[in-house]
């Protein structure tokens, strides 16, 4: 891509194609295709245009202005004159090849010009001389050969770019010039020597701090070189492959700066002698860098010189051994990267005991992806101000297996990340971090840890407040105390981790119930079945949780053995909950209860379809709900209305509503009403599924207006159909069951109008007034009589009457010296008329006004309530089931009869209802 095409269509069309190539369709975004130029904010971009003349018709108080990528071959002064309020100007990629018209004259406030890759040649002393705004010039990727002193005028030049120009030599002038320079770029040129006088030029450019010479090839560099910009800060010479001796030279000569900053990547620098960098001894560098190098061996004792130095960067070599004289003297180390230093070819790299105990300062230490033969006890010893230890996604085969032992070298630091992502590890043993007593983050994701955490393996982490172990494929088990030993923990990953054996979430007390200032917790990717209601049990601290793809549907359902379970009440303070993919076909009345401070719910990718109502009534606070890819068909406001009041964000599409008044009216008249609220994709993906009118049509279309004609119908007919049903129901039970109604109407008046209960302690001459037919009198004699005796005796109206008495008197004045009265219900009693009009209608008034306990009915054959009712005025319903007997004629079950008649006979007539 370094050719330059004329044709800017070409060019991105090349882009993109390149772009297509390497990351896919995603990422590629064409830039949008305008046939005029864009103007937003006082800035016009005209690039990509293929113009040849700057455009007359822009605004023209525009203050920048972009003309990259198009077929300009001059700055025409004349076309440029209508924007004199130009403070940026970007020319660059078109072919411009000379400056030698006064555009600066036009644009006295031109503040940056921008030339990359365009054609200019000669550059005079006259082609910049009106240019005295500029603070920022790049004439980088041009031609370019300079005469006399172009770059005289520029008083308030900060930044120079005159990279990749082929230029013979670094000297711009002769003239002291460029007085507010800070930033000189001349990468990519192609001299070979930095002369004495060379840099002269800046002598009377104080604030001159970067220098980058990157991919220079510089063989030699006179003594006193720099002398002239002894202010530098940072030196960049990456990709220049000068070698030792140069890089010594260079040293040397920086060793006059005052130079803090050096950067030595991709040099090809096989070899670190221990006098390369003695020349930067008197300076104060503290930023070096030697990544990229293909670095196999470091002498020893080569950074003796940075006492200095603060960061190291080391990556992307091959060292083969580091002992303990490689980092000796860096006494001010702050932060050493080895990432991928260390790799295994043949061999794999040893790093020897003791080797980092001269970093007495340093407190991060990078091995991001190395390969190192074994932690030894000694491995990191004198480390005593570290803080950070990164050894993720290195083999180390002593990480198989952590033990008391592993880190015991870093007893002493005080240590507060420990980074052990993807390293292999199987097994933790107890006491592994016990040494660690101010870890605060540790990271064990992507491992392989297949065991039971009792507890122990965390042992003496009091201070540890995140511990990471998502990723462990599905081979870790928590029990109820594998977190007692950290209970100061705030974020807990373990999502696609946790085996899913029967008993593994399912025990109480829960594993998380010590970890009362947890405010983080992803159970993620696990597919959980089944926990307890207390899982989250004192989580009152819990902001975050994340439960997607499991498998919770059972755990909410209404029909779960023992209930649904609502898991969600030992964490009250919820902010973000994540629910997707669990199969949920039901969210349970009261699951969401309380959940006032929830501000984000996702719940796309279940079976959700019709939710109960207010459900979601206590989530004020919600922001964002995610509902996509549902079943849900109907949008009632009963449901949606407390949860949306408030919120930024919903998604809902894809899910398969239904189309009709009662279903979606409201909520189509919310969406098109709500202004607060974003739903992102609602032309496309909120689609019809019924009725048929408007399948795959969006629910926008759906026109609610005929919905409204509808509503006083609506009213009319949930009136009129209530009244009906209402009135069919009191006929039905007037029908049925109004003797019942009037029957306690009877006792209720009864009692108000003050027939109060006569005394049940009473004396009565009786304790029964037996009613029978003449027929049945046989019956009474072989089975009432026999149990009367000296406790216990019965009025029989055959036996008992008294001669002379009428017959009405005999029947009213026994029956009240009776404490019951016993009915044996048969056929011939039915029949019989003096029961039908007296005998019967005086029980009954016995009943209403005394109790339903005064009467029993012993039946001698089936009858129907209908008949009884229809002869006796009594109803089963009337009286207590213990006041009627069925006469059993086994013999057997004699006895009992007996008995239960006696209870029967035996009771108070104390009304009891
Ligand atoms: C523009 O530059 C010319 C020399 O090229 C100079 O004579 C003239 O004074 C400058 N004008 C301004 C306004 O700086
Ligand atoms: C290094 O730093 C010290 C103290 O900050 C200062 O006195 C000294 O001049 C510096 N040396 C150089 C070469 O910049
Ligand atoms: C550099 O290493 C050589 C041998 O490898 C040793 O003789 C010499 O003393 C070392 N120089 C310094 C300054 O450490
Ligand atoms: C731990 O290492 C992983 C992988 O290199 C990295 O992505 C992550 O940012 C590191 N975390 C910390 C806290 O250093
Ligand atoms: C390491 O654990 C073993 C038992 O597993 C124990 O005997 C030993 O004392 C422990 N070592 C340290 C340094 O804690
Ligand atoms: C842990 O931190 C405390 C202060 O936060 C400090 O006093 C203690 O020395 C540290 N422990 C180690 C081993 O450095
Ligand atoms: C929890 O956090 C509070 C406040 O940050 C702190 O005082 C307490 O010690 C922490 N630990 C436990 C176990 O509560």
């Amino acid at each position: 891509m370094h050719t330059y095409h004329s044709n800017g269509s070409r060019l991105s069309t090349c882009v993109i194609l390149i772009c297509y190539l390497l990351m896919g369709t995603h990422h590629c975004v064409t830039p949008p295709k305008k046939d005029s130029c864009l103007v937003k904010d006082g800035k016009a971009d005209c690039s990509h245009l293929r113009l040849s003349a700057i455009p007359a018709n822009l605004p023209s108080n525009i203050s920048s202005l972009d003309m990259s990528h198009n077929r300009m071959v001059r700055i025409p002064p004349e076309s440029l004159k209508q924007y004199p309020g130009l403070l940026h100007l970007n020319m660059g990629y078109n072919s411009v090849t000379k400056l030698n018209e006064p555009f600066c004259l036009v644009l006295p406030l031109l503040q940056t010009l921008n030339m990359v890759r365009n054609e200019v040649h000669l550059l005079k002393e006259t082609d910049l001389s009106n240019c005295t705004s500029l603070t920022w010039l790049s004439l980088a990727s041009n031609r370019l050969k300079i005469k006399g002193e172009p770059f005289s005028a520029l008083k308030s030049l900060e930044f120079l770019d005159i990279s990749n120009n082929n230029l013979q030599s670094a000297k711009l002038g002769s003239q002291p010039q460029m007085p507010s320079l800070l930033n000189l770029n001349l990468a990519f040129s192609v001299f070979t020597t930095l002369k004495k006088d060379d840099f002269t030029f800046l002598r009377l450019s104080p604030f001159l701090q970067v220098l980058n010479l990157s991919s220079v090839p510089l063989k030699s560099l006179e003594p006193g070189c720099f002398k002239p910009i002894a202010g530098l800060h940072a030196v960049i010479m990456d990709g220049s492959n000068i070698g030792s001796p140069v890089i010594s030279q260079l040293c040397s000569e920086l060793g006059e700066t005052s130079v803090q900053s050096l950067s030595l990547r991709k040099m090809k620098l096989v070899t670190l002698k221990n006098t390369t960098l003695s020349g930067l001894q008197k300076t104060n560098l503290t930023f070096l860098d030697l990544s990229q190098n293909d670095m196999t061996k470091v002498e020893d004792g080569s950074f003796q010189w940075l006492s200095k130095l603060e960061i190291l960067k080391l990556s992307d070599n091959n060292f083969k051994h580091l002992n303990k004289f490689t980092f000796r003297g860096l006494k001010s180390l702050k932060k050493l990267q080895l990432t991928k230093a260390l790799v295994k070819t043949r061999s794999t790299p040893i790093v020897d005991d003791f080797t980092f105990q001269p970093l007495g300062a340093l407190e991060s230490l990078i091995l991001q992806r190395t390969a190192v033969w074994e932690i030894t006890e000694h491995t990191f010893t004198g480390l005593v101000s570290l803080q950070e230890l990164d050894m993720s996604w290195s083999s180390y085969a002593s990480l198989r297996i952590i033990t008391n032992k592993t880190f015991v070298s870093l007893a002493g630091s005080p240590l507060r990340t420990l980074n052990l992502t993807g390293t292999a590890i199987t097994r933790i043993n107890p006491g592994s971090f016990s040494h660690l007593r101010n870890l605060t983050v540790l990271l064990l994701d992507f491992n392989f840890i297949q065991q039971t955490f009792t507890g122990s393996e965390f042992e003496g982490l009091t201070r540890v407040e995140e511990m990471h172990m998502s990723n462990n494929h599905w081979k870790v088990k928590v029990s109820s105390t594998s977190f007692l030993h950290v209970p100061n923990l705030r974020v807990l990953t373990l999502g696609k981790s946790l085996n899913n054996s029967a008993v593994n979430l399912d025990v109480d007390p829960s594993p998380f119930k010590p970890l009362t200032n947890l405010t983080f917790l992803d159970l993620s990717n696990n597919n959980i079945a089944n926990f307890r209601e207390n899982l989250l049990e004192g989580l009152i601290n819990l902001e975050v949780l994340k439960l997607q793809h499991n498998n919770l549907a059972r755990l909410w359902k209404s029909a779960n053995p023992g209930g649904p379970v609502l898991f969600l009440k030992g964490a009250q303070n919820l902010v973000t909950l994540q629910l997707d993919s669990n199969g949920l076909d039901e969210i349970p009345r009261g699951a969401l209860r309380g959940l006032r401070n929830l501000s984000k719910l996702y719940l796309a990718n279940n079976l959700l379809n019709s939710l109960k109502d207010s459900i979601f009534d206590d989530l004020v606070a919600l922001q964002v709900l995610s509902l996509q890819k549902n079943l849900i068909t109907t949008v009632k406001p009963e449901v949606f209305k407390a949860p949306t009041s408030n919120l930024s964000v919903l998604l809902m599409d894809k899910n398969p509503f239904d189309c009709t008044c009662e279903s979606i009216q409201w909520f189509v008249t919310w969406l098109n009403e709500t202004n607060l609220t974003a739903v992102p994709d609602l032309s496309d993906q909120y689609m019809c599924n019924t009725p048929l009118a408007y399948f795959n049509h969006s629910i926008m279309t759906f026109d609610t207006y005929p919905c409204k004609d509808m509503v006083p119908f609506q009213a009319l007919y949930i009136f009129s159909s209530t009244a009906v049903l209402l009135l069919m129901a009191t006929a039905f039970l007037v029908r049925f069951q109004g003797w019942r109604i009037q029957f306690y109407w009877n006792i209720l008046i009864s009692r108000t109008l003050g027939f109060t209960n006569r005394d049940g302690s009473r004396e009565f001459q009786y304790d029964a007034y037996i009613i029978h037919a003449e027929d049945d009198t046989h019956w009474v004699e072989r089975v009432i009589v026999p149990l009367e005796n000296n406790n216990c005796s019965f009025y029989l109206e055959s036996r008992d009457a008294l001669p002379g008495m009428p017959q009405l008197q005999n029947i009213v004045d026994n029956m009240r010296e009776s404490r019951k009265i016993l009915f044996v219900v048969s056929e011939h009693l039915l029949n019989d008329p003096m029961c039908r009009r007296f005998t019967a209608h005086h029980a009954l008034h016995q009943v209403i006004e005394e109790s339903r306990d005064s009467v029993v009915l012993v039946f001698l054959q089936d009858v129907h309530d209908f008949k009884l009712s229809s002869s006796l005025f009594l109803r089963r319903g009337m009286l207590r089931s213990r006041c009627i007997l069925e006469w059993p004629g086994h013999k057997e079950r004699l006895q009992a009869f007996h008995q239960k008649l006696l209870i029967a006979l035996g009771l108070t007539n104390q009304f009891r209802m």
